[in-house]
């Protein structure tokens, strides 16, 4: 991507869906991301940070989704082949944390291959389950969530979930 071309974040709208859907669906055949239904992404829209590229195109975008009183999840974290390593991921991660500080959480919890983006921005490498106590992970198995199920790390999303590491940061 050409230095000078301007990134603009903002708040994602509906009819970013099926552009974000294109972006997602290879990254989700790789099972670097989730696959979601597009219900699923309309659902979600007001947690979705977009990049947009000056011509209007996408260039990126992530959602915080919240799980519970202290933690939130940053998932569907992407910037399109085209921009990345110019710092788009960095733009929209750290707005994301803004959110998440704004929303009251105290912690934010990933799940990614990409270890060495998320350690440079504060994540660590999470130990254990200790992250929530036993009473916040019997509530939150109540979820229907996937994300929170890998959050959880449950035997049922453990095929999903194979080779990426769980990495949690404080604010
Ligand atoms: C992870 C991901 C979102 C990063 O996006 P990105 O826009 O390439 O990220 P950045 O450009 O901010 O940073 C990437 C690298 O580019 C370099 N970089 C950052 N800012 C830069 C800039 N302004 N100019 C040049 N290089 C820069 C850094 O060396 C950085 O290295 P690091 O990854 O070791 O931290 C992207 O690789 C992606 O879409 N991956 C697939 C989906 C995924 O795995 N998502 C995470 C799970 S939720």
């Amino acid at each position: 991507m050409p230095a000078d071309r301007q990134i603009t974040l903002r708040s994602a709208r509906t009819g970013d869906v099926p552009a974000i859907r294109a972006l997602v669906e290879p990254l989700a055949q790789e099972r670097v991301l989730l696959q979601k239904e597009a219900v699923a992404f309309y659902e979600a829209i007001q947690e979705f940070v977009v990049a947009e590229d000056a011509d209007g195109s996408l260039a990126g975008f992530g959602a915080l989704h919240v799980m519970w009183q202290d933690i939130a999840e940053v998932r569907t974290l992407a910037v399109s082949r085209d921009h990345r390593g110019a710092g788009v991921g960095h733009l929209i991660l750290e707005e994301l944390l803004r959110r998440a500080r704004v929303v009251g959480v105290e912690r934010v919890f990933c799940l990614t291959f990409e270890v060495e983006f998320f350690r440079r921005h504060g994540f660590a490498v999470m130990a254990d389950q200790s992250a929530v106590d036993p009473e916040v992970y019997a509530e939150l198995l109540r979820s229907t969530d996937e994300g929170v199920a890998e959050f959880l790390d449950l035997a049922r999303v453990k095929p999903n979930t194979l080779g990426n590491t769980r990495m949690i940061r404080t604010l």
